[in-house]
């Protein structure tokens, strides 16, 4: 969406992402929920979803920004046209779509982490927060799949490479 094509994801974007899908993953196959564990990861990830949000109001630059990447009507529309007419599309940046699946991964990773948090200490018992952190935990698996796909189709029809642009930062 941005428009500078000397765009890079910076190392806190880069780092951030692959250490929040990591540790995702981790505790949603491999670690017990019943140990420490488990809940220095989400509590990790809590941190780092925050750092990302800071640092992409503040100081981040280019597509970085937050506000580089708001879903608004014009942006979709923008979006479609130009997948349409298959333009050379600008792939600096989150399209509106990735953007829209990116802000929803992080607040369901932040509430992910808060259910498991207030059922583990039993905070509040109003609803049954087990069965909505599981719940919340595997839809939020189930957008990573579409945001996995989304990439590589992405990648595929735009012929650039944007997981190793999530790698070593640069888009071309
Ligand atoms: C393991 C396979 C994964 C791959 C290959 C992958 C790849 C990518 C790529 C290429 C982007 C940049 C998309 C673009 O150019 O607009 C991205 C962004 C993002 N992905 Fe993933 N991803 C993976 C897993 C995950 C998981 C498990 C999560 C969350 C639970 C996640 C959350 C995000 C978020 C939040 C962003 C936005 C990054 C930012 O701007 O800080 N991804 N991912
Ligand atoms: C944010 C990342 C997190 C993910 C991906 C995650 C994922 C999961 C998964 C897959 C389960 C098993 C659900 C089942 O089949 O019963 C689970 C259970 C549990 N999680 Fe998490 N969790 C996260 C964070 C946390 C945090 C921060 C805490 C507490 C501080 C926590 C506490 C628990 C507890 C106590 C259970 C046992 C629930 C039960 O009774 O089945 N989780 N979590």
């Amino acid at each position: 969406m941005s428009t500078e094509s000397s765009g890079r994801w910076d190392i806190v974007t880069r780092a951030g992402h692959w250490l929040v899908a990591g540790l995702f993953l981790a505790n949603q196959f491999f670690t017990d929920p019943e140990e420490s564990w488990h809940h220095y990861f989400g509590y990790s990830i809590v941190a780092i979803v925050l750092l990302r949000l800071i640092w992409g109001l503040t100081f981040a630059r280019g597509p970085n920004r937050l506000s580089c990447f708001i879903p608004s009507k014009t942006a979709i529309t923008e979006h479609l046209r130009a997948l349409r007419q298959r333009e050379p599309y600008d792939t600096v940046g989150h399209n509106p779509f990735g953007a829209m699946a990116i802000y929803l991964m992080w607040a369901g990773l932040l509430l992910l982490a808060l259910t498991g948090w207030i059922e583990y200490y039993a905070i509040a018992n109003f609803i049954d927060f087990a069965d909505l952190h599981e719940v919340l935990g595997e839809g939020l698996l189930l957008l990573v799949g579409v945001h996995v796909s989304a990439v590589i189709a992405m990648s595929l029809y735009q012929r650039v490479n944007l997981i190793r642009a999530m790698i070593f930062g640069r888009f071309r």
